[in-house]
């Protein structure tokens, strides 16, 4: 059985759906604070804070052969307000899970890093050989985990995988579960709210970045791209003794103001687009070289861009007609 801490937040049930429906057995720990009880449609649940003692009781009730470590807070702005929040969360509790995994000898490990790690990069596409220089503590406090990881698998009996993911983006295609945060901070769904009607209006972050249209580029990668590579991942990690480190992206940028067009042909909606100042910790380009995921574990994404904002249509549809 799979142990996935965060398995009702956004990524996380994604793969629990994924992994479900390959015939994985899954159990899911979430707290709740972030996640949504509702999202656990598959395998079984526990709430549960992956911080404390009571995980130990999931461990004796299941029968764990390895963890998807999902649970985090992820928001950039926050991190940089309360970063002892981002510290304790990322960092020191996957520590306490990593010794209740110890205990009962669990050895495979799937981690969700971050392209935040990166900081400013130096060149891209982005690879995975570059030099970490986080410029917020949430990249910081998954950074530092990563490290703790290295540190854990050179004990032995231990392997993980880091994915570092780009920019999630996109829905189940069923609207069975979706992306749903609060507050919204991510790109597509503050659009599709304007789309809707929601909002008045969307705001681009700034128009005076080195890029060509002046706009920031991002790499959005379809959900159901980023479940299926913790799958291949998990399957490396049965198969090899090794541990490693992924980018996970698609590999092709696109700006914010390509996003906001690509969202007004997909819900066929015009709505007002403010420029405002930058937003701080912005680079101007992240774009993954996936090409090592590629290779060593053969994944291929599948979605673009207009599949990735017609599945978050659909759900932003769902939950708003409700
Ligand atoms: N943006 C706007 N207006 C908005 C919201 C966002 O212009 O209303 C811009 C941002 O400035 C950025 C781009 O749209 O340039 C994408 O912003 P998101 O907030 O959707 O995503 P980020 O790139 O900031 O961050 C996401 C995740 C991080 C992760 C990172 C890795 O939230 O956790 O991708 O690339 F680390």
């Amino acid at each position: 059985m799979i142990l996935i801490t965060g398995g009702a937040g956004y990524i996380g049930s994604h793969t629990n759906k994924l992994l479900n429906s390959e015939g994985y057995e899954t159990v899911v720990v979430d707290n709740l604070v972030k996640g949504y009880e509702s999202f656990v449609k598959w395998g079984s649940f526990e709430n549960c804070d992956f911080g404390s003692s009571k995980l130990r009781d999931v461990f004796e009730k299941y029968d764990i052969e390895g963890v998807i470590h999902f649970a985090a807070f992820s928001s950039v702005a926050e991190s940089v307000e309360i970063p002892q929040k981002y510290f304790k969360n990322n960092y020191k509790n996957t520590l306490n899970l990593l010794k209740i995994m110890r205990e009962f000898n669990v050895d495979k490990f799937i981690f969700s890093s971050t392209a935040s790690v990166y900081g400013i990069p130096e060149k891209v596409p982005i690879t995975e050989d570059q030099l970490l220089k986080p410029i917020n503590p949430y990249g910081h406090s998954k950074w530092i985990t990563e490290k703790a990881l290295e540190r854990e698998a050179e004990k032995g009996d231990f392997n993980y995988v880091s994915l570092r993911y780009f920019n999630a983006a996109g829905c189940d295609f069923d609207c069975e579960i979706g992306e749903l945060h609060d507050p919204e901070t991510h790109l597509i769904p503050l659009v599709l709210d304007a789309a809707i009607g929601n909002r008045e209006s969307v705001s681009i972050f700034g128009t005076d970045y080195n890029t060509p249209d002046g706009t920031c580029i991002r790499d959005y990668i379809h959900v159901n791209d980023l479940a299926s590579a913790h799958i291949e991942a998990y399957k490396y990690l049965c198969e090899e003794n090794k541990s490693n480190v992924f980018n996970l992206g698609n590999g092709e940028g696109y700006s914010v103001r390509e996003v906001i067009d690509m969202c007004k042909k997909v819900t066929e909606k015009d709505f007002k687009v403010e420029i405002t100042d930058r937003r701080e910790g912005d680079p101007d380009i992240l774009i993954a070289d996936s090409s090592k995921i590629r290779n060593e574990l053969g994944w291929q994404p599948e979605y673009d861009l207009e599949t990735i904002v017609k599945s978050a249509w659909m759900w932003h549809q769902k939950i708003n007609s409700i």
